[in-house]
C-alpha cells in the first residue's frame, strides 16, 4: 500500500518534495484537485466533498494512509472525514492532517516559548477556528491571532508571485502590530514565500512552514503505528496527478517540486458516492 499526498492544487508538491525527501523509502501518490483550486473561499459542504472525493481517488489508487497536505481541507473536512465516513466506510485506512501536528510544533514542542503566535491561512481555515483551537488545547495561556490572507492564492496559482508583496505588507502588519513571536505559514501556498515572508516580519518573528514539521511528524507517526507502516510498500516510487491543466502548472509545479513532476490529468468527480 501506497501513501498519498492531498491538496487543493500544486502548492501541496512542496510538501509532497519534503515528506518523500524525509521519508524516500516508501510509494507515494500526490493529488492536487486544481479544477477546484482555490478552497479556501468555498463552504464547508464543498471543501468536505471535494475534499472525500480526493481521498476516495487515492484508496482506490492503493494507498492506506493520505497525509491532506491541505490546510482548508485539514480545517474544514478532515474530523468528518473521520468520524462519519472513514469509521463507518474504511475503518482501516487513515487520513491524517497537518493542523494537529503544527499546533503541537508551536506549543509543546519548543517548549511553549511563543506567548503570541500568528496563523496566516485561508478565509476557510481561519473561520473554522482550528488553528485556535488545537493551539490552546496544548497550551490554553498562548495568545493566537490570525489573519485571511484572500488574494494570495489565486495570485499564486496566476503566476503572480510578484504581485504579492502588497498583499504580504497589508496581512503582516496586522500580526506584526499585535506583537507575535512565531506566524505559521497555514497553506501550503505560502511556502513559495517565505522569503518575502521572513524580510517583512523581520528575524525576531520565527517563520513555522510546515514542510519543516510534517515529514518527521509522519515519521513519529509510522514509528508508533507498526500495523499501518508494515503495510506500506517501499519501491521509492512516486505518481502525481491533477484534475486540470492550468495555465502556469508546468512551470509552478517545477517551481514547487524544484523540477517538472509529470503531472497525470484525472477526473474525480465520478467517485461521489
Ligand atoms: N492548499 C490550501 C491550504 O493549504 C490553500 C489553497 C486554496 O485555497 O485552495 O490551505
Amino acid at each position: 500500500m501506497k501513501i498519498g499526498v492531498f491538496d487543493s492544487g500544486i502548492g501541496g508538491l512542496s510538501m509532497q518534495r519534503a515528506i518523500s525527501a524525509y521519508l524516500p523509502q516508501y510509494d507515494y501518490v500526490y493529488l492536487g484537485d486544481t479544477a477546484r483550486a482555490p478552497y479556501g473561499g468555498r463552504t464547508h459542504d464543498e471543501v468536505y466533498t471535494y475534499t472525500k472525493e480526493g481521498i476516495d481517488f487515492l484508496f482506490e489508487k492503493g494507498c492506506s494512509l493520505v497525509v491532506l497536505a491541505c490546510n482548508t481541507a485539514s480545517a474544514r473536512a478532515l474530523r468528518q472525514i473521520q468520524q462519519e465516513y472513514l469509521a463507518v466506510s474504511h475503518p482501516e485506512k487513515k487520513v491524517l492532517g497537518v493542523i494537529i501536528p503544527t499546533a503541537e510544533a508551536v506549543t509543546l514542542d519548543c517548549g511553549s516559548v511563543f506567548r503570541k503566535v500568528g496563523v496566516m491561512a485561508t478565509q476557510a481555515t481561519v473561520e473554522s477556528l482550528t488553528y485556535k483551537i488545537e493551539i490552546q488545547k496544548l497550551d490554553p495561556t498562548a495568545d493566537v491571532v490570525q489573519v485571511a490572507a484572500k488574494e494570495l492564492v489565486p495570485l499564486i496559482e496566476d503566476g503572480k508571485i510578484q504581485d504579492t508583496g502588497v498583499f504580504l505588507e497589508k496581512y503582516l502588519k496586522e500580526l506584526t502590530e499585535q506583537n507575535i513571536q512565531a506566524l505559521v505559514l497555514g497553506c501550503t501556498h505560502y511556502s513559495l514565500l517565505e522569503d518575502k515572508i521572513q524580510n517583512i516580519v523581520g528575524e525576531e518573528v520565527k517563520v513555522i512552514n510546515q514542510e519543516n514539521i510534517i515529514p518527521q511528524k509522519l515519521k513519529d507517526y509510522l514509528s508508533r503505528h507498526k500495523e499501518i507502516d508494515d503495510k506500506l510498500s517501499q519501491g521509492s516510487s512516486i505518481e502525481f496527478y491533477v484534475t486540470k491543466e492550468t495555465t502556469h502548472i508546468h512551470e509552478l509545479a517545477t517551481l514547487w517540486y524544484h523540477k517538472d513532476p509529470k503531472l497525470i490529468l484525472v477526473n474525480i468527480t465520478k467517485h461521489t458516492t
